[in-house]
């Protein structure tokens, strides 16, 4: 019996130490230790020995058993540190790698035009407004002292949805809803920027752009004047496109306007000496503005014995254009991130 209980010892031992794995080590010790294991069914037959013979074998089977044990548990230990280590192998990061390369987004030039636009008005104590993109003939014509069959509509090729609806060709139609949905008839001075639509298609235009609106309308006795407006858009050029902007005023039509300018800036690229691009003038037309037409002050609700005031539109397009220097128009639309990454650093933001 004794040697029985060696032999079993000794292949125990063996089997230990040849163990690779942890799982392989935990089915070994269900084999040398559970309840089917060779020492318990020793255990099971000690009855059948001699009564003397049962503590010496019990107490043999026992130390065994614990010794077994014990020899599992330091496999463990040195499986587990292993296992350890061959995670930790696995997982280094090798700080001397190349990265991979995280391509950075860049705001598109219209929208830096776009805020910065924002951010002069509000430096101003304008608000900025919006309106939908889908107007009513109402909106974008009429309530502009454009009535149906007016002529001034031809100058604008508009999409027409129904008879009633179109994609707005200005954002004018601002002007009238701001008006309309101040009840109090409390002055205005805002902005709209947004996009517009118009049925042309060629280098310098696109059937879709942008443009900015702004109105001011206050009490006749604040004598919100011409002087204003010139004040304020050679505050808004000289700010967007340098110090040594210079202004120039036409005289124009506009039905919404009364007195109308067209106003003309230094060209940006030879500074009003003359060249190519402001053919040889020395100017670029860019806005248009003028005085609140009464009628239109009167349509939209603010009686024209008590208010007046002044408005502006422009393209920003035309606008992003000229301050970056880019020479056509569909690269605006065309999303070619070689173009757009251009103006990462050209801002301080
Ligand atoms: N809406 C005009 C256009 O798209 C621009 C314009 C002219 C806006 C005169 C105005 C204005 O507010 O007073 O051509």
């Amino acid at each position: 019996m004794k040697e029985k209980i060696e032999e079993i010892r000794k292949s125990a031992k063996e089997k230990i130490d040849k163990i690779q794995n942890l799982q392989e080590l935990q089915d070994l010790k269900v084999k040398l230790l559970g309840k089917k294991s060779e020492l318990s069914e020793l255990l099971k037959g000690l009855g059948e020995l001699a009564k003397e013979e049962r503590p010496k074998i019990g107490s043999l089977v026992n130390e065994t058993r614990q010794e077994i044990e014990q020899k599992i548990l330091e496999a463990e230990d040195v499986l587990k540190e292993k296992a350890m280590n061959q995670k930790l192998e696995k997982e280094k990061i090798d700080i001397t790698a190349p990265s991979t390369k995280m391509r950075r987004g860049s705001k598109h030039p219209l929208n830096r035009v776009i805020e910065e636009i924002q951010d002069i008005f509000v430096s101003m104590g304008y608000d900025v407004v919006d309106g939908p993109e889908l107007e009513t003939d109402e909106f974008c014509f009429e309530r502009l002292n454009l009535p149906k069959g007016h002529p001034a509509r031809d100058m604008q090729d508009s999409f027409y949805i129904t008879d009633e609806y179109l994609l707005r060709t200005q954002t004018s139609s601002v002007q009238a809803r701001t008006m309309l949905a101040n009840k109090e008839k409390t002055p205005i001075r805002m902005i709209c920027t947004g996009k517009t639509y118009r049925r042309e298609d060629d280098a310098t235009h696109s059937h879709q752009f942008n443009q900015v609106e702004g109105l001011v309308v206050d009490y006749k006795d604040k004598n919100t004047s011409l002087a204003d407006l010139k004040g304020t858009l050679e505050i808004f050029m000289k700010r967007m496109l340098g110090p040594n902007t210079e202004l120039r005023f036409r005289p124009s039509y506009f039905p919404f306007t009364e007195p109308s300018y067209e106003v003309d800036v230094t060209c940006f690229k030879c500074g009003g000496k003359g060249c190519p691009l402001c053919k040889k003038t020395g100017w670029i037309e860019l806005l248009g503005s003028g005085m609140v037409h009464p009628k239109v002050l009167e349509m939209n609700g603010y009686d024209p014995e008590k208010y007046s005031g002044f408005a502006f539109g422009t393209g920003i397009d035309r606008l992003a254009m000229f301050k970056y220097g880019i020479t056509d128009m569909r690269y605006l639309y065309t999303n070619d991130v070689r173009f757009l990454s251009q103006f990462d650093r050209q801002d301080k933001d």
